[in-house]
C-alpha cells in the first residue's frame, strides 16, 4: 500500500462534535491557524454535553468559513445531506459521548453514538469522492489500566474496561477496518486526559473549581490514588492538526501530557490555586471541602502515555505543564461565570428546542 502523506488544503471539512469541550477549542484552534484557508462543518446533536453558544461568535466573525448544522451522526440521511450539499473532503470525528459514570449508569447512548455513529461516518466517507482523510479522535482508554511501571505505546494491545472505553475501542477497529479493507484514508490518535476552557463540569477538574469557588464539598473517588496524564487542550489541539496535516495515512498516534498526576494532587492543587486567587470567608484552605466518597466501579488505576511517536516523527511535544495549565483554567472558570451558569442550569437547552426544533 502507497503510504504518502496527505497534503493538507482540505476544502471542506467535517468536524463532528464540535460544540463539546475539544471539538469547540479544535474549530476555536483551527479558525487562527494560518495554514487552514476552508470551511469547517460543524455536525453536533446538541446532547448535554454540546452548547451552539461557545462557536455563536464564529457564525458572525466567519460567515462563509463557519457552518453549524444540528444533526446525529448516527442518522444516514443527515450525513447523506451533509456530505452532499458541503462537498466534505476530510472528517474529524470528536462527536461522541464521553463520560465514564455515565456510561456505567446508562450505555445505550454510547453504543448507538460511539459505535453506530463512527460506522455511519466510515460508510458514508467511503462513498465520497476526492475523500481525503478521516481523522479519528480516541482516547488512552482503550489501553486498559497500568500497574506502577510503563506506559502506553501505539503497540500495546487493547484492554478496555469500562462501557465507554470498550465503545472507544469498538470505534477505533471500525475505523481501521475501513482502511485496511476499503483502503479509506484515516488516522488515529489517542490521547490522554484533557482540560481547560469549555469543559463540562461533570469532569474532574471544571467539577473541583466550580464546587471549590462556591465552598462545596470534592468529592474524590476512593482512596484519591487513581493517576491520569494531563494534557492542556490547545496541546491537544495542536498535536490533532499536525497529525492531520503530516501523519501517515493509516496510522495511530498517541498523544500525552507528561503530567501523571494522583487525583488527589490535583484536586489539592485547584484548592491551593482557588484560595491564592479568590481567597475565602468561610473556610482557612479549601482542601477541607475534600471528601473520600464510594468508588467508581471497575476504576482504572493508571493511564500514562508514551508519546515518542509523535514528538520524533511530528516534532510535537505538550507546551504547558500542569501548573501553567491549572492556572489557566482556573482563571477561565473565574472569568466565564455566564457559560457557567448556562450549562449547569440548562438554560440554553430551550433557547436549543426554539431555534432549531426537532432533530433532522
Ligand atoms: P464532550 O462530551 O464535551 O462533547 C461531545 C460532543 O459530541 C457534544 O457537543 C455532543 O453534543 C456531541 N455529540 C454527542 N452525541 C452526538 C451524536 N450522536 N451526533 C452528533 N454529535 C454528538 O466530549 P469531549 O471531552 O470534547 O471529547 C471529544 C472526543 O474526544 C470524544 O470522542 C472523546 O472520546 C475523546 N477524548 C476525550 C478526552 C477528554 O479528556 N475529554 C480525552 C481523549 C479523547
Ligand atoms: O483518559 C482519557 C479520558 O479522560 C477520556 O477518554 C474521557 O472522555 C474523559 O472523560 C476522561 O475520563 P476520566 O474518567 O479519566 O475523567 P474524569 O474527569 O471523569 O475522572 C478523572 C479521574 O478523577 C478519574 O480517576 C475519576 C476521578 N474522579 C472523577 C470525578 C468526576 C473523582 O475522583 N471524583 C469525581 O467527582
Amino acid at each position: 500500500m502507497v503510504r504518502l502523506q496527505t497534503s493538507f488544503d482540505y476544502h471542506n471539512l467535517l468536524v463532528t462534535g464540535g460544540c463539546g469541550f475539544i471539538g469547540t477549542n479544535f474549530i476555536r484552534y483551527l479558525m487562527e491557524q494560518q495554514d487552514f484557508g476552508g470551511r469547517i462543518i460543524n455536525l453536533d446533536k446538541l446532547t448535554y454535553a454540546g452548547n451552539p453558544h461557545n462557536l455563536a461568535d464564529l457564525s458572525v466573525q466567519f460567515p462563509k468559513r463557519y457552518v453549524f448544522v444540528r444533526g446525529d451522526v448516527a442518522e444516514v440521511k443527515v450525513l447523506a445531506r451533509i456530505f452532499e450539499e458541503y462537498e466534505i473532503d476530510a472528517v474529524c470525528h470528536f462527536a461522541a459521548e464521553s463520560h465514564v459514570d455515565r456510561s456505567i449508569k446508562k450505555p445505550d447512548e454510547f453504543i448507538r453514538t460511539n459505535i453506530v455513529g463512527t460506522f455511519q461516518l466510515l460508510e458514508r466517507s467511503l462513498k465520497q469522492k476526492n475523500f481525503r482523510r478521516f481523522h479519528h479522535i480516541s482516547t488512552d482508554e482503550v489501553f486498559g489500566s497500568l500497574g506502577q511501571e510503563g506506559y502506553f505505546t501505539e503497540e500495546t494491545p487493547y484492554h478496555p474496561r469500562n462501557p465507554y472505553s470498550a465503545s472507544k475501542a469498538s470505534s477505533d477497529h471500525l475505523v481501521r477496518a475501513y482502511h485496511h479493507t476499503y483502503g479509506l484514508p484515516i488516522t488515529i490518535s489517542n490521547c490522554s486526559n484533557n482540560y481547560g476552557p469549555f469543559q463540562f463540569p461533570e469532569k474532574l477538574i471544571p467539577l473541583m473549581i466550580l464546587n471549590g469557588l462556591e465552598d462545596k464539598p470534592l468529592p474524590v473517588y476512593g482512596d484519591g490514588k487513581y493517576i491520569r496524564d494531563w494534557l492542556y487542550v490547545t496541546d491537544h489541539c495542536h498535536a490533532i492538526w499536525l497529525i492531520m496535516k503530516q501523519g501517515l495515512d493509516g496510522e495511530t498516534y498517541n498523544i500525552g501530557g507528561t503530567s501523571e498526576k494522583e487525583n488527589i494532587y490535583i484536586v489539592h492543587k485547584i484548592c491551593d490555586l482557588l484560595d491564592q486567587v479568590v481567597g475565602s470567608t468561610t473556610i482557612p484552605s479549601r482542601r477541607a471541602l475534600i471528601r473520600f466518597v464510594e468508588d467508581r466501579p471497575g476504576h482504572d488505576r493508571r493511564y500514562a502515555i508514551d508519546f515518542s511517536k509523535i514528538e520524533n516523527t511530528l516534532n510535537w511535544s505538550p507546551q504547558e505543564s500542569i501548573d501553567s495549565g491549572l492556572l489557566k483554567t482556573v482563571q477561565w472558570y473565574i472569568q466565564n461565570q455566564d457559560w457557567v451558569n448556562q450549562v449547569r442550569t440548562g438554560e440554553y437547552r430551550t433557547w436549543i428546542d426554539q431555534h432549531y426544533g426537532q432533530l433532522e
